[in-house]
């Protein structure tokens, strides 16, 4: 079996963690054992279940400190958004232990005399949660906390690029009270896990499968998914819009983008794309942020700063071929230098020591065009586009045209264009005067298009996901009452006189 080695990105020389990795027999095994170990998770009653991810979420809590320090040795997550990212599995955790008391379902009135409806919620059975590495511990907990809640086992893949915080995850989870069965980690390379999935689906042992990661895999997954008659849940890319409206305020805006576009070094699904800024702000917008991005501090993730290293190697591969679609109409800005943060190539008022990490300067590029490689390429990583428009349709056009769909922003302060901006966008999440990150825990998340199949994690919306909607009738006449055929009666007497006029 292939080991799966994490180092710290702010310092290669530190290994955090060796796991073993599964080959896809193994993968297939562990959902094996997760099918046999979810009925009795759920006969446990909801409310219950709900103790049990109170729990969790108290010892998430109680261990939030040591948590997001391993979220920043693992992946280079500055420490403040470390702890907002555990923060985030709180939220959730707190969200749900409620919904263990609702769940609900409905009474619904039957056509037929002597008869009940009703609607009940189940379980699908057995997920397989496969996570990224940017948001290590948050976005996995979107799908673990709502699908052990609804009482499903969980089988989870976790990237890669951070099994240490996957473990650590995985023991707060068991340490709360989930049995470990029902909660499973299986860590594999990515061939691994997709002909585990494979396999395991094949053999009836998968009823569900959420994946956050890119368009590319997640078109695979769905593929995958749907050749069995499944619907994945996808979280997917995104090429962020934030449009600036001719009537907005310059400098939050420039603020949101700062933040948006460079925060986790650009490394977040809803980090910011390309800002769109009414021409008569153009010039201005662009100065701005440039002195904003030149101020910021780049460096040492456990330091105060705005970002710190890519995740990885392949990261860093992936910056340089982004750096490569820059055009001669554009104008670069942002950094004493683009590519690597090195001492050849250095970064002023770089916070540590690159030389160790895999930093790379903060880029923006101005002057982008609908027709240009960086108008559709999702970058990821800190590299931000500035273009241009003169009416509200380019606005839009420019928003909506390359086919990602997960967040997009507006700053306006006219009510008017930010209504229509959020009828004509075709984001899952719009955001008005604010970037385009900063989902919260209990609204829907989630895209459309390149970004993602129209499924929604988080907040009530999620249980569409991880429990089937089953009816029952229940009939008390004592005699066969036939639907749509034996009632009809009853209306003789209810006839209307369809010639009657005032
Ligand atoms: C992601 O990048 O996959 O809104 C999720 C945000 C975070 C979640 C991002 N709360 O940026």
């Amino acid at each position: 079996m292939p080991t799966i080695t994490s180092r710290n990105p702010a310092d290669r020389s530190d290994l955090v963690t060796e796991v073993e990795g599964a080959d896809f027999a193994a993968f297939t095994a562990t959902c094996r054992t997760a099918r046999g170990a979810q009925p009795a998770w759920a006969v446990v009653p909801a409310p219950l279940r709900g103790r049990v991810i109170a729990q969790v979420g108290r010892l998430v809590e109680a261990n939030k400190d040591s948590l997001a320090a391993l979220v920043t040795r693992e992946i280079g997550k500055p420490y403040a958004e470390a702890l907002g990212e555990v923060q985030e599995i709180v939220d959730t955790c707190d969200f749900f232990l409620g919904e263990g008391r609702r769940l609900y379902g409905q009474t619904v009135p039957s056509e037929m005399s002597d008869k009940q409806l009703f609607t009940f919620r189940t379980p699908v059975g057995v997920a397989a949660v496969i996570t990224a590495a940017n948001f290590p511990a948050a976005v996995p907990s979107w799908y673990i906390v709502p699908a052990l809640l609804c009482g499903n086992a969980v089988v989870w893949k976790p990237s890669e690029s951070a099994p240490a915080v996957a473990v650590a995850l995985a023991e707060l989870f068991w340490h709360g009270g989930v049995p470990r069965d029902v909660l499973q980690v299986v860590h594999a390379d990515g061939p691994a896990a997709f002909d585990g999935l494979s396999a395991a689906l094949d053999d009836g042992l998968i009823d569900k499968i959420g994946f956050t990661g890119s368009t590319a895999v997640g078109r695979r997954i769905g593929e995958l998914a749907g050749r069995h008659l499944q619907s994945a849940c996808l979280e997917l890319g995104g090429k962020n819009p934030l449009v600036v409206a001719a009537d907005a305020d310059v400098d939050l805006a420039v603020e949101g983008a700062l933040f948006s576009g460079f925060g986790s070094a650009g490394q977040r699904c809803t980090s910011l794309g390309t800002a769109f800024v009414h021409t008569s702000l153009y010039d201005e917008f662009v100065q701005k942020l440039d002195a904003a991005v030149a101020a910021a501090s780049v460096g040492d993730p456990t330091k105060d700063v705005l970002y710190g290293p890519l995740i990885n190697e392949s990261y860093l591969t992936n910056f340089a071929k982004w750096l490569d679609m820059v055009q001669a109409h554009h104008t670069v800005l942002g950094s004493t230098g683009t590519g690597r943060i090195t001492a050849a190539n250095p970064r002023e008022g770089f916070v540590g020591d690159p030389e160790p990490g895999l930093y790379v300067h903060p880029t923006v590029v101005a002057g982008i065009r609908a027709d240009d490689a960086l108008y559709a390429q999702e970058t990821f990583g800190p590299l931000v586009g500035v273009g241009a428009w003169d009416t509200f349709d380019e606005a839009i056009d420019l928003a909506n045209g390359h086919g990602y769909g997960l967040s997009a922003a507006i700053y306006t302060k006219d009510a008017t264009t930010a209504f229509r901006f959020r009828e004509r966008c075709s984001a899952g999440m719009i955001s008005i005067n604010n970037s385009t990150s900063g989902a919260e825990a209990h609204l829907p998340f989630g895209g459309n298009g390149l970004s993602g199949n129209g499924s929604r994690q988080s907040g009530m919306w999620v249980l569409e996901q991880f429990t089937r909607w089953q009816s029952m009738n229940w009939d008390y006449a004592g005699t066969l009452q036939k639907a749509q055929m034996d009632n009809m009666g009853i209306l003789t007497d209810l006839a209307p006189d369809p010639t009657f006029r005032l």
